[in-house]
């Protein structure tokens, strides 16, 4: 069953999911850890610079990011390997070979895909970071009759594409088709975080969490995996009753 863990505020998850974070790179050797972009991991990323800052080393760090949109170069502001580099990349002593992100750029997509999938072969995921977007999206795995096991390139949903304008200064320059890892990828991952925060998550999070697996909230996949942990803030948390669960609010302490 998946765990929730609801805080009051998204600072507050957001410093229970970073400590998580930082034990685990402590304990292991080689972790390698899988990360998102958007809005909501962006405290995150402050987070483990700051714990940088105090000390928290990254040189034996893997780092393996679940998206990219196609036809950015990867210095352009809005790609989300830009986004990295901006947001945790440069800030910590990780470097750039062990960090993955798709190229969107590559000529021949299936062949970055194919490549993609060795990559995730070749470093197993030990802690995947999660945000979820308002259809239940994860990574680009939109709501669709079937969804891709493997990476894959996909054409992103209407809503998708309107809900990413925020980040560009004209609808036209929004990217429309992206590369992302598949269902079955993401599921591999020894330990799955999703992270929602605001009340316009709520209902994203109630139907991945309803009892259904269905392709069209690709989220709701997530309760097949045995470790998974929902970590929300208090609105993003508030649908929760209607499936009979009722938001406790959790201490800081794992
Ligand atoms: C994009 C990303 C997802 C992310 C989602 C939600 O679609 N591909 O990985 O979870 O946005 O973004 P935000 O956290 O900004 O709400």
């Amino acid at each position: 069953m998946v765990k929730i863990r609801t805080f009051e505020t998204a600072q507050l998850a957001t410093v229970y999911v970073a400590a998580i974070i930082e034990a685990l790179i402590t304990a292991h050797e080689h972790p390698v850890l899988g990360l998102a972009t958007g809005s909501t991991p962006v405290q995150l990323y402050r987070q483990l610079v700051e714990f940088h800052h105090q000390g928290l080393h990254f040189s034996h760090v893997t780092t393996v990011n679940l998206d990219e949109y196609v036809g950015l170069s990867a210095d352009h502001p809005q790609s989300y390997r830009r986004f990295m580099y901006d947001h945790l990349f440069s800030h910590i002593d990780i470097s750039p070979e062990q960090t993955f992100v798709p190229n969107g750029q590559a000529v021949d997509l299936a062949a970055e895909c194919a490549r993609y999938d060795k990559i995730l072969e070749a470093h197993p995921i030990d802690l995947q970071i999660l945000g979820i977007g308002h259809n239940g999206h994860i990574g680009f795995n939109e709501p669709d009759q079937a969804l891709q096991t493997k990476t894959h390139v996909v054409r992103l949903a209407e809503d998708t594409i309107v809900a990413n304008t925020r980040f560009f200064s004209r609808l036209e320059d929004v990217p429309t088709q992206a590369i992302t890892m598949g269902i079955q990828s993401i599921l591999q991952a020894k330990a799955i975080i999703l992270m929602a925060f605001g009340s316009d998550k709520a209902a994203a999070v109630r139907r991945a969490l309803s009892g259904e697996v269905s392709t069209s909230v690709p989220a709701s996949f997530l309760q097949m995996h045995p470790q998974v942990t929902f970590v929300l803030d208090a609105e993003a948390a508030v649908e929760m009753k209607m499936l009979g669960r009722d938001p406790i609010y959790s201490a800081l302490e794992p």
